[in-house]
């Protein structure tokens, strides 16, 4: 068996005992006494799986969880909550505080090393999972990066559709499609040659066609992540309009997933409130107004416009670019804690060199 457990438990026999049955199955061990020093130790030893003691002398072990959960950098490292009780209120408040399994105590051997294996197994696919995602995420802000009027726009995008959903109460699994479609939506533009994505002027019928094909490829690329489902449809119709003008599927209304009409709203809103080289930066009155010019051409949702205007009208701050893409400053406000590795990659790709991201 391969991994690395951290043991945190505040009796010292007890501790010795369950790291020594840990190395003799050729686990790496460290451990704690209580709950400061286990975060100390997350940090450094950056453990596989925690064997999580409830009654510890500075925290409760269900709050050392959530705390663990909580936190973007460990909240897939699986908990084991090792208890002395059992009533089943405990294990509620366990499961509440996001405790992946349980054992209780005294502590059987067969079943610790069956939940052992069992989580490390989990743990593996996860962090390969996390691994292909990453990919995805950093080949998408390479796209953007291609082009310095685009920088941040993944970023904006994908903050603004958030605000939406929310807005409209989407469910949890929504919200987070939406923030991926946020940087995803456009990845099938890796297939587009250069001189057609970064031309500056009009394409010809031929280019144009060859640039709608990026919604579908963008969906075969991400089609393998089964954990993407809900964001396909997204990628798939965020070039759709209303009156079934628009591309790949000519859908109509609301035939058009109610996401994909979402993040249409969020991309065409930062298109206009940033300066491109063909336009400059529309103030976000005028560009509502030119938002709403496009639901009188049948091409946006009504309603989700007229709340999107309410939105940005109650919360400026948060819709105005705080700058313009050469200027090279930050994005409108510190982003998701679940994409704090979206700081990584962009430090990753400047040191591609390519250029700076925000
Ligand atoms: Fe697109």
């Amino acid at each position: 068996m391969k991994g690395k457990i951290l043991v945190v438990e505040d009796h010292p026999s007890s501790r010795a005992g369950l790291e020594a049955l840990l190395r003799t199955q050729g686990l790496e061990v460290a451990s704690a006494g209580n709950a400061k020093q286990a975060f100390a130790e997350l940090a450094r030893f950056r453990p596989d799986l925690l064997l999580l003691d409830v009654m510890l002398p500075d925290l409760t072990g269900f709050e050392v969880c959530r705390r663990i959960k909580q936190d973007a950098q460990t909240r897939l490292t699986p908990v084991v909550l090792v208890t002395g009780l059992s009533a089943t209120e405990d294990r509620v408040q366990g499961i509440e505080a996001g405790a992946d399994d349980f054992l209780t105590k005294p502590i059987d051997r067969s079943e610790l090393m069956a939940r052992v294996s069992s989580l490390l197994s989990l743990k593996a696919y996860t962090d390969e999972l996390e691994r292909a995602e990453a990919v995805l995420f950093a080949l998408a802000l390479s796209i953007e990066a291609k082009d310095p009027y685009t920088r941040g726009h993944c970023e904006r995008l994908a903050e603004y559709s958030v605000l939406l959903g929310e807005h409209q109460g989407l469910p949890e699994e929504e919200i987070t499609a939406l923030r991926r479609a946020g940087f995803l939506h456009d990845i099938g533009k890796v297939a587009i040659p250069d001189h057609i994505l970064l031309k500056a002027g009009p394409l010809t019928s031929e280019e144009d066609l060859i640039l709608r094909e990026h919604p579908c490829t963008g969906e075969q690329i991400c089609a393998p992540l089964k954990s993407f489902r809900a964001v396909l449809p997204i990628i798939r119709h965020h070039h759709e309009k209303m009156d079934g003008s628009g591309y790949p599927d000519g859908l109509k209304g609301k035939k058009i997933p109610l996401t994909a009409r979402i993040l249409q709203i969020a991309d065409v809103y930062d298109a206009l409130t940033t300066k491109r080289p063909y336009k400059p930066a529309f103030p976000p009155t005028e560009a509502l107004d030119v938002m709403e010019d496009e639901v009188r051409k049948g091409w946006r949702d009504p309603l989700l416009v007229k709340e999107f205007r309410q939105l940005v009208e109650g919360n400026v701050n948060l819709f105005a670019p705080e700058s313009q893409p050469e200027t090279g400053a930050t994005s409108p406000r510190e982003f998701s804690p679940q994409f704090a590795w979206h700081d990584y990659f962009r430090k990753i790709l400047s040191w591609r060199g390519a250029p700076e991201i925000d």
